[in-house]
């Protein structure tokens, strides 16, 4: 059965933008539930740890020094079918394939710098969300 859970993070360009409010507004909105929220910034470790899975790939570097470029905003969602459901909401990976209306076709700038991340299983949104959150911030 898919969870009701998953993690998300506002990226570095959305937040300087000014967009964070915008984008929250459009995931309450859209069903999901804030169960744990904060305004953070990851260090070189946090991002090389995070995006591990992609270490091979020509573009992590430029991915972890994005990411540690300036405040991020990291979250958990609930609602049903939370995982699906949130990487619907925000579109595809690189922003100009993504749908109308979605969060990375509205608010992303590039590929590389593409405004949100969703966890892409149940498994790793919990990881995800532990990583960045202790027990008593999970609500
Ligand atoms: P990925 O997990 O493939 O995408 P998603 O965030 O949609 O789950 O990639 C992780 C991040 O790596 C992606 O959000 C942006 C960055 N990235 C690039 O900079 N260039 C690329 O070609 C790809 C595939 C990803």
């Amino acid at each position: 059965m898919a969870g009701n859970k998953t993690f998300t993070m506002l990226k570095p360009d959305a937040v300087s933008k000014g967009y964070t409010g915008d984008i929250l507004k459009q995931i309450t909105g859209s069903g999901f539930r804030i169960v744990a929220l904060k305004m953070t910034q990851m260090t070189e470790q946090d991002a090389k740890t995070f995006y591990e899975v992609h270490k091979e790939r020509p573009f992590y570097g430029e991915l972890v020094e994005y990411m540690t470029s300036g405040p991020i905003v990291a979250a958990i969602l609930e609602k049903e079918n939370a995982v699906d459901d949130f990487r619907t909401l925000i579109g595809a990976t690189n922003p100009e394939e993504a749908a109308e209306g979605t969060i990375r076709k509205k608010y992303a700038a590039s590929i590389s710098e593409n405004a949100i991340h969703g966890s892409d299983s149940d498994e790793n949104a919990t990881i995800e969300s532990n990583f960045h959150f202790s027990g008593r911030e999970q609500f």
